[in-house]
Parts: structure tokens; sequence; C-alpha cells
């Protein structure tokens, strides 16, 4: 099979890479990316295996698009690439709007065009945060209503009505997946979860927004990677798949596990760490809280998750703690220079 995998020097995409490379030695996969902020090569541990691939495409641009797709002829695209930060999204919305949108249309357009395409497969990767916000009780369902809150989730649910729209209409064989909250190891250090490591390991303040009470429903990567790959093997055609692990925490619960990890791991006092958190004012359209019901997933393509939210935490504590050289190679001067507009507009 050949598979084009977009997006795949981002957090996500080059887990799915590092796990499906080896893997699969009979497929061959082709990762485009444009190589943004977010994107870091070192993060893919498979570049040299000869069923791996690299072009830098970036998917706003529809003729480079057309040329890869018409080249590389994919039984399978899986589609990462995106904007992801909701909070750069809240800055910057245009960009947002450009790749996942305009970007997801490109590569349908490209797709539609590929000889014999009923024979193929359009996997989208997509989010629940385009279903806005629960409030305390409630889980998402495949069937709840679209109602997103920031650029960032309305681009994305703008992405996935246009790939629905692209099977209803022409006949496209895609599947969507809306998946929670993930972590792990590559993650850019500007979502909650490494931001919070990275601080707390070097001593600097823990921005929490609000009061911390918003709750994430959290994901370790990799499982979200394995629940790819068998809704590739297992879903129904047309059909969107919530994923998710039960996972449902506080987001000031989740900075205190963090906290703990750490001491644990650096020999260091838990109460000092804690002692680091300060509260920021809130995100503007915060929503309060996402939990994924899963059930459809598991039950007809068998997902279950192999990490609890500690053990999978524990994990993500380890990777920032012994790789330095990956840390620092993200941190680049564009990424200092956004961390202090984005905080000192907060605090
Ligand atoms: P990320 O920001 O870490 O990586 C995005 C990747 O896309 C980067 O490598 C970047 O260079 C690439 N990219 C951006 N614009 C591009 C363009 N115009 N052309 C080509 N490549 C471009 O994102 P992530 O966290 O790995 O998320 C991957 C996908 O999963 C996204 O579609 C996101 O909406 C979805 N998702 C993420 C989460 C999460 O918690 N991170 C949860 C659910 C769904
Ligand atoms: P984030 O990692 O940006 O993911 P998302 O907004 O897509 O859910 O944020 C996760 C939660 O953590 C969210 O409720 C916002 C909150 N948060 C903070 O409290 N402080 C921070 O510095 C960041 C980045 C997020």
């Amino acid at each position: 099979m050949n598979i084009i995998v977009t997006g795949g020097a981002g957090f996500i995409g080059a887990n799915f890479l590092n796990l499906m490379v080896p893997r699969f030695p009979e497929h061959r996969f082709v990762n485009i990316d444009a190589l943004t902020y977010a994107a870091n090569l070192l993060s893919i541990q498979v570049a040299d295996r000869p069923n791996y691939a690299f072009e830098r495409v970036d998917i706003t641009d529809r003729g480079a698009v057309d040329d890869v797709f018409a080249r590389v002829e994919p039984d399978l695209v899986v589609h990462f690439a995106a904007e992801s930060h909701v909070d750069r999204s809240i800055h910057a919305p245009q960009t947002f709007v450009q790749t996942n949108v305009v970007g997801t249309l490109n590569l349908l357009e490209a797709f539609r065009a590929l000889p014999d395409v009923a024979r193929r497969m359009f996997h989208h990767v997509s989010t629940d945060e385009v279903y806005g916000s629960l409030g305390p009780d409630g889980w998402f369902t495949e069937s709840t209503a679209y109602d997103p809150s920031s650029p960032y989730s309305a681009s994305k649910a703008a992405s996935d009505h246009l790939v629905r729209a692209y099977h209803r209409t022409y006949g496209l064989p895609v599947r969507i997946t809306n998946c929670s909250n993930n972590y792990g190891p590559y993650q850019f250090p500007e979502k909650l979860i490494p931001l919070m490591i990275l601080n707390a390991v070097e001593g600097r303040p823990l921005p929490v927004y609000g009061r911390g009470e918003n709750v994430r429903d959290w994901l370790f990567v990799e499982d979200h990677c394995e629940a790819i790959w068998l809704v590739v093997e297992r879903g129904r055609v047309g059909a969107t798949y919530n994923i998710g692990a039960r996972n449902e925490r506080r987001n000031i619960d989740v900075v205190h596990a963090i906290c703990d990890i750490v001491a644990d791991e650096t020999g260091r006092s838990a109460a000092e760490l804690r002692d680091l958190i300060t509260f920021v004012p809130d995100r503007p359209g915060h929503d309060l809280r996402y939990a994924i019901d899963p059930r459809l997933v598991e039950e007809e393509c068998g997902f279950a998750p192999r990490e609890t939210f500690e053990s999978g935490l524990r994990r993500t504590v380890r990777f920032y703690l012994e790789n330095r050289a990956w840390v620092d190679s993200v941190r680049t001067g564009e990424y200092r220079s956004w961390i202090e507009r984005n905080y000192s507009e907060r605090t």
C-alpha cells in the first residue's frame, strides 16, 4: 500500500510514523509536511527506513498537493496536518482557515482526481473540540451537534464537514476520527502538559488559566495512533468514530500530578514545584469540559487503550527529562517570541 501521511513531522503524525513504518515494511509511507514552527524532523525515528520518504509540501499549495498525489497514487491518506493550538488561533485565525479548511479541500480534490478512487481511503484526523463545551454531565457521541468555540475548533469543524460532504456528494471513501486531548513524547511545549513539565523542571511559573477548573479528557498519543490504525483496518466507510480513554481530569489536578511526578523523577520537593502554580486570566471562549464516549470505536474496531493516565504521564515526563536536545531544538526564536507575546498579555 502507498500511504500519504500529512503533518507527519508534528506531534501525533511523528508518533504515528514511528509506530507504523517499522510495523508495516510492506507499505510505503510518504510524509508530506510544510515544516511549520510545530514540526520537528528530529521527532521521526524512522527516517532511514527504506519504506519512508519525506517531501516538504504545503497543503495550501494546490499545485504541490496535486503533484505529490499524482506521483504517489496513495491507497490511503492519513491527514494530520493542521494548525493545532487554540491560543494561537485566538491571535491569528487566518492561518487556521488556510491550512485546516483550504488545505483539507486541496487534499480532497487531489484525492478525488486519483484513478479508481473507490478502492482507496481518506482518513481525516480531527478533534472532539468541534462539539463545543459540555456542562458537568454527559459525553460527546458521534451524533452530538457541532458547536465549536474557538477559531481552531471552527476550522476543524469546517474541515470535517468538507470531508463528509465529499463522501456524500462524490462518493469518496472517507473516515473521520474525533479524538480527545493527546499527550506524550514529541508534543510541542505550547500545550498544557509539555509546557507545565518543562516549566516545572526549569523552576518557572506554571500558568493555569482561570481557576484550573476546566476539564479535559486525556489520551496517550500512541493509543490514539493505534486507534487510528484500527479504524483504518476495521472502520465502516463514511463513518465517524470518537476516540478517547475515559480519562477526565481538571487542569489543576493535571498540573498537580505533573509536579508530583517531576519531583519524584528529579528528587525535588513537590510542594516547592506546586508553589510555581500561577493563576492567569482565562482564555476567551474557554470550553469548560470535554469528555468522549468511546463505545463505538471500542465495539466496532476493538479499541482498548494501553496506558492509564498515570503511566502515560510518567512516560511523558521521562521523555522530556531525557531528551533535552530535542527540547532545545524546538525552542527556536520564533517559539520564544510567541510564548512572550502570549503570556505578556495574560500576566
Ligand atoms: P502539531 O501542531 O503538533 O503538528 C501539525 C503538523 O502539521 C506540523 O508538522 C506542521 O508542520 C504541519 N502543518 C501545518 N500546516 C501545514 C501545511 N499548511 N501544510 C503541510 N503541513 C502543515 O499537531 P498535532 O497535535 O500533531 O495534531 C495533528 C492532528 O490531530 C491535527 O489535525 C489536530 O487537529 C488533530 N488532533 C490533535 C489533538 C491533540 O491533542 N494534539 C487531539 C485531537 C485531534
Ligand atoms: P491545550 O493544551 O492548549 O489544549 P486544548 O485547548 O486544545 O484543550 O490546553 C489544555 C487545557 O489547559 C485547556 O483547558 C487550557 C489549559 N491551559 C492552561 O491552563 N494554561 C496553559 O498555559 C495552557 C497552554 C493551557
